[in-house]
């Protein structure tokens, strides 16, 4: 069990400036999240800065885990799904500080994420993660279905083509109070 605090991020200077350099040693590491090595950091600021003002819109929620004051985790739950998806969201940029990895907190934040999801009435997770260096067997230990392959979804940080592994997850509705 994960004892780093997590809550949702708003917009301010130090956490933007923490998400951007999570994301920069994210995809210098390989990490498969939308962009290319070597992600400048003004990409990365401008990327966050766009996500916290959706969250701020109430459309995503950007979930931030802690060490003390630093950063060391981050997930996002995408809310804005079609009129006719109102029961869905998604899983995206999900991301541990090298420093941190392996203890328990993508696990801890993908909870935390599932239960937020479930409290806005949300039943159904879906996901996708790299072929090469994603992260599949995260998801599958949190009880995530495979629904398949895509191949030649992306290309990789470095270069060369990576397949997509699309997942799905049911969520059962929150006990009553
Ligand atoms: C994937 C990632 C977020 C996992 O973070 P983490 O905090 O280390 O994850 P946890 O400690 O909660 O992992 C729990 C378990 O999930 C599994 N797991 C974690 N990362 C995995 C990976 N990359 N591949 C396969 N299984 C993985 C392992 O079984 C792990 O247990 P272990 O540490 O005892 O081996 C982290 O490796 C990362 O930031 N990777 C780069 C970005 C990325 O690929 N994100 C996913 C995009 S879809």
């Amino acid at each position: 069990m994960s004892s780093f605090p997590i809550r949702p991020l708003t917009d301010s200077p130090p956490i933007r400036a923490a998400l951007s350099e999570l994301l920069v040693e994210t995809v210098a590491g390989g990490g498969s999240v939308s962009f290319m090595h070597p992600l400048p950091l003004p990409i990365a600021e401008a990327f966050w800065q766009d996500s916290l003002a959706s969250a701020g819109r109430g459309e995503r929620i950007v979930l931030g885990a802690f060490d003390g004051d630093a950063l060391i985790g981050t997930v996002t739950l995408l809310l804005n799904l079609p009129p006719n998806q109102p029961h869905r969201a998604e899983i995206a940029k999900m991301m541990t500080r090298l420093t941190h990895r392996h203890r328990g907190v993508a696990t801890a934040l993908l909870r935390a994420a599932e239960r937020l999801a479930a409290e806005r009435g949300r039943t159904l997770l879906v996901l996708d993660t790299a072929v090469d260096e994603g992260a599949s067997g995260l998801y599958e230990k949190l009880g995530f279905q495979l629904t398949g392959i895509i191949p030649d979804y992306a290309l990789k940080p470095h270069g060369g083509l990576t397949g997509t592994m699309i997942y799905w997850k049911r969520l059962a509705a929150p006990a009553a109070a």
